[in-house]
């Protein structure tokens, strides 16, 4: 190679093709090296909350539909995302309509913001009201009917993930969840076991996890997503901590609330989806004069299972 278009370094190298392939294969063969392989600058996940979406999904006059909280141009994924793998969305259904979904995922999580009605997965039906929460297994397709009147439910899925890997829904009969209903009557009885017991700081918060009998083992609800709600009294900060999984949050109840994420601060605002980025820095507020609640979800078992979850407190 002469000297004057020589690369000063490695890492000015275009990718590599093979010098005289002699097949097709070797042909699709690239080659990277350290200096032009691991510079590779993804967009960071931001720190949002998303309020436009719940709007229309609480307005009376958006039609029966998802309404997806998809930030996948910022993220720059090829797919909607609300976080590199998880995927949160409103799913608005008029009284007496319904609204069917079939997503390549390991499971659905769902929160009843509003309303009365039921779902068939399969052969299960669930008969919902509000501040339920319930899990189905993803590749079955499922259809969410309201009552007598308009329903909200917030959904998230691990499609982003199922994309990412181009995976295809699992077969009937073999998604790692079955269908689990965690009614908004027992969640609060959980809640005030919690409280009844009490906890020592060294318990990052005052959360119902919600897991199920397939899933007991991992304490999670899906093998990659962990469901939690969590709680805040007045008065109460939630200890700053930092982990590697993102949490994907629905703002349940609570006036006056705030999270600060790596020093900014961040208010609560009824249904909105926030966005926790990994590793940042986060604490949770409650200057107001009742409990408040906020609904979690977290890629938490990815990380757990690579153990490399990087849970730390950080005090200031
Ligand atoms: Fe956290």
């Amino acid at each position: 190679m002469p000297d004057s278009v020589r690369p000063r370094s490695i890492a000015d190298l275009p990718p590599q093709t093979a010098a005289a392939p002699e097949t097709a294969a070797q042909g699709r063969a690239r080659f990277f090296n350290p200096g032009n392989a691991f510079n590779v600058i993804l967009p960071a996940v931001p720190d949002v909350a998303f309020t436009a979406e719940p709007a229309r999904a609480l307005d009376p006059a958006t039609p029966t539909g998802l309404i997806p909280c998809d930030i996948s141009d910022v993220l720059e994924c090829p797919f909607p995302a609300t976080s590199p793998f998880v995927l949160a969305s409103y799913g608005r259904i008029r009284a007496g309509e319904s609204l069917a979904m079939d997503v390549a995922a390991s499971g659905i999580v769902h929160f009843v913001i509003d309303g009365v009605g039921s779902t068939v997965s399969g052969d299960e039906t669930i008969a919902w009201s509000k501040g339920d929460v319930f899990i189905t297994p993803g590749g079955v397709p499922e259809t969410h009917t309201a009552g007598a009147e308009d329903a909200v439910l917030w959904i998230v899925t691990n499609e982003p993930q199922f994309a990412f890997e181009r995976a295809q829904a699992p077969a009937p009969g073999t998604a790692p969840t079955p269908v689990v209903h965690y009614p908004a009557a027992e969640i609060q009885r959980q809640v005030d076991l919690i409280y009844d017991i009490g906890r020592g700081q060294e318990i990052p918060g005052a959360a119902v996890i919600m897991s199920s009998d397939m899933q007991v083992e991992s304490r999670n609800a899906l093998p990659t997503l962990t469901v939690a709600m969590n709680t805040l009294d007045p008065g109460v900060v939630q200890r700053p901590h930092r982990h590697n999984s993102v949490a994907v949050s629905l703002v349940v109840s609570g006036t006056n609330c705030y999270s600060k994420v790596d020093g900014r601060k961040k208010m609560w605002s009824p249904y909105a989806t926030t966005i926790t980025p990994p590793v940042a820095v986060h604490s949770h507020h409650n200057e107001g004069d009742e409990r408040a609640f906020f609904l979690i979800v977290q890629d938490g078992g990815l990380f757990y299972h690579a153990r490399a979850m990087g849970f730390a407190f950080v005090d200031a």
